[in-house]
């Protein structure tokens, strides 16, 4: 019998390619999303790629009553895999209630639904940014905690230790944290990818619209860094080989090959690529000049960060397989296709 995986925050930029993966390596896919920051197309292009529409419920899982009847309604589920929050860094500084009453309460709700139907298998989404700027590179698993920079960062801070306590008092339940570097790219189809609302604060989605035409040219936040050209540096890690990660977590857990009842694991290249590398790895795969012009730092920016994943490719046996020019040319086929360039 399939294995049923519900994905929360599934028509998302990482729950949409996780769940084309997910359906790829046979499993059934619920989707859950409210919309909020994701299209309902998406599932167009997940069926494209993968001959399957999933299940789908729009509703807002912060809401207790909402999330726990979804629960109720797919008792089924083998496994959760969490994607569904806000993720703005700079707007969690000037809403910080709503990034807490977001973030955490869905967690709160997807934890309880779990337990009421005895769903025993949570993949959550973290982040490298819980490591704030490291005294040491690369980041292992080890590496201490710094006391988080913005109330999302706390989210994923506090959302750690929830579950922790969570699985403290229910042994049956088993979870593992995937703490992402930065996720760029799409999926080689072009069908689906990231769908940045408004002007977008992340790079690549920045530099594919500038090069589109939709944003005059690109700033690049300080070349006066301690790194070998003076911008900042970061692990890029493809949002497709990223899928395949989730596909493992829930393959590991499924067949009980957990070594710990709460795992964490690092998910990133182990290569740490710099602002103006990415700018030049798209000019050389795209034959297209990207528009830029040097300025201050970003507020709240770390110098440079990037991944041990010694540990995820042994213990979990995957490793990202595609390169900085492999997510630069797929975010810009991405980016073709929405705005409908040739
Ligand atoms: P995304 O915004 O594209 O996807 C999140 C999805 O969750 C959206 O479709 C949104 O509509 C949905 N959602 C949000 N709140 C919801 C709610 N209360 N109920 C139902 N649906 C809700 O973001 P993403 O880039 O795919 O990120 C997925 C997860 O990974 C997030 O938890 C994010 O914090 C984490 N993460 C992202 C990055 C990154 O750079 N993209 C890096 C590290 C961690
Ligand atoms: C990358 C680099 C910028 C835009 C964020 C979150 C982090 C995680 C991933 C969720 C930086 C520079 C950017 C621009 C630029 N998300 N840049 N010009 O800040 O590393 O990480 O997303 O968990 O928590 O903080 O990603 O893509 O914004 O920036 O020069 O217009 O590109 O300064 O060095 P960041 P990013």
């Amino acid at each position: 019998m399939k294995k049923t995986v519900l994905v929360a925050g599934g028509t998302g930029y990482i729950g949409s390619h996780t769940a084309v993966e997910l359906i790829q390596k046979g499993y059934n896919v619920v989707i859950a999303d409210s919309l909020e920051n994701s299209e309902i197309t998406v599932l167009d292009g997940i069926e494209k790629i993968t001959g399957v529409k999933p299940q789908f419920e729009e509703l807002d899982l912060s809401e207790r009553e909402s999330c726990l009847g979804l629960f109720k309604k797919y008792s089924n589920i083998d496994a959760v895999i969490h994607f569904a929050a806000y993720k703005a860094v700079g707007e969690s500084v000037d809403f910080p209630l709503k990034y807490y009453r977001n973030n955490l309460n869905s967690l709160m709700n997807i934890l309880e639904g779990m337990k009421l139907v005895g769903t025993n298998n949570l993949v959550f989404s973290s982040s490298c940014t819980v490591y704030g700027q490291p005294d040491l590179l690369p980041v292992t698993e080890k590496t201490d905690i710094q006391e988080a920079n913005s109330p999302y960062g706390n989210t994923k801070q506090i959302s750690e230790e929830i579950i922790r306590d969570f699985l403290n008092v229910n042994k049956n339940q088993k979870a593992i944290a995937l703490r992402y570097f930065n996720p760029i790219g799409a999926h080689a189809s072009a069908l689906i990818g990231e769908l940045p609302i408004g002007v977008p604060n992340n790079l690549v989605p920045f530099i594919t619209q500038t090069v589109a035409g939709l944003r005059q040219e690109l700033s690049v936040f300080g070349d006066d860094y301690n790194t070998p050209d003076g911008s900042a540096v970061r692990d890029y890690i493809h949002v497709v080989d990223l899928a395949k990660a989730h596909v493992v977590a829930i393959d590991r857990m499924l067949e009980d090959k957990n070594k710990a009842q709460l795992e964490y694991f690092n998910l990133g290249t182990g290569n740490g690529v710099s602002v103006l590398e990415c700018i030049e790895s798209f000019e050389k795969v795209t034959g297209l000049k990207v528009p830029h012009k040097i300025v201050g730092r970003r507020a709240g920016d770390i110098e440079q960060i990037w991944a041990n994943t010694s540990y995820a490719n042994d213990e979990l046996g995957w490793k990202a397989e595609l390169g900085i020019d492999d997510c630069m040319l797929s975010a810009w086929n991405w980016e073709k296709n929405i705005r409908n360039i040739k």
